[in-house]
């Protein structure tokens, strides 16, 4: 169905980030508004962090229907919110908010777009031994859809081992062992153990780099996941040279989107019209 040209009528929705030029989700979304006829636009709104209060206060005063946030906000917005959901308070993070009749209320979509994405990709979580690299809002999600997931442990690696403690303690239980670690001190028969290596460090978004892995030490059937949506980042080549199973952070991103768009519009997320958007904006880019 056509989209509607803007009109007076024309409902607003967003990303609110720093940096956000690099984001993908206005691809995303108004492929879906177009695709379903609804009279809604999103745009990516650059708003520093000094800015937040303010930022948010302009978007509520405006009549917002929904916005995403991404880095570094997601944890700072949520004493700006009216209430957060019970994903968002677990990660302390909200990446989604939606104005129900001016009262901005907070979810956290990256913990189901996260275990959507592994499921669709048949990545077996239940029993699972993971390697987590970062201890940021990003990994606070994947751990909380470990845990739901059934993963058996995790241990997280940190380049600030303080933080990677801290989130460990957060989330160990009895079932879902979580332990810190420094990459260089695993033995070789811990790295064989791995059934999963994950990448939610912002290390490769801006196309950097990745740090040092000794991907020839996991085992064949290891699976590496790297959050950030690109197909070739140097976590990825790296994981594909070794003869791994690398999957890229699209599927999140489509998840965690369709997820906040269904919360927005209470309509269902056409995924097949924003995954083949979300392609074509990466090949482009
Ligand atoms: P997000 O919400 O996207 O997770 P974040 O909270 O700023 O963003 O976390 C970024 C993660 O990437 C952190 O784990 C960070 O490590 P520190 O806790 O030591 O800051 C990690 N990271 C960022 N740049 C890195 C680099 N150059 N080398 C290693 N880790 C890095």
């Amino acid at each position: 169905m056509a989209q509607p040209s803007i009109s007076a009528a024309t409902r607003l929705a967003c990303v609110i980030g720093d940096p956000i030029r690099h984001s993908l989700s206005p691809t995303l979304h108004n492929a879906a508004f177009r695709h379903l006829g609804i009279d809604a636009v999103y745009v990516a709104l650059q708003i520093r962090p000094a800015d937040l209060r303010t930022g948010i206060a302009g978007l509520r005063s405006i009549g917002v229907m929904g916005f995403n946030v991404t880095v570094p906000h997601k944890e700072r917005i949520v004493p700006l919110l009216d209430s957060v959901s019970a994903a968002a308070k677990a990660t302390g993070a909200v990446n989604t908010v939606v104005n129900r009749n001016g009262k901005l209320h907070g979810e956290n979509t990256d913990v189901i777009g996260f275990a959507r994405a592994l499921g669709e990709a048949r990545v077996e979580l239940q029993g699972a031994r993971v390697l987590l690299m970062g201890a940021g809002g990003a990994s606070r999600a994947v751990m909380a859809a470990l845990a739901q997931g059934g993963a058996r442990s995790v241990t997280i690696a940190n380049r600030t081992p303080r933080r990677a403690t801290t989130l460990a303690k957060q989330f160990c239980t009895r079932q879902f062992e979580c332990s810190n670690a420094r990459i260089d001190r695993l033995t070789a028969t811990e790295l064989e153990s791995i059934d999963l290596v994950i990448n939610a460090t912002s290390v490769g978004l801006l196309g950097e780099s990745y740090f040092e892995l000794p991907f020839e030490a996991f085992k064949k059937s290891c699976v590496f996941y790297d959050l950030i949506p690109r197909v070739q980042t140097d976590f990825l080549t790296q994981a594909k040279r070794t003869r791994h199973r690398a999957l890229d952070g699209l599927g999140m991103l489509l998840h965690q989107g369709a997820a906040a768009f269904e919360i927005w519009t209470g309509q269902t997320a056409p995924l097949t019209i924003m995954r083949t958007a979300l392609r074509r904006a990466i090949r482009i880019h």
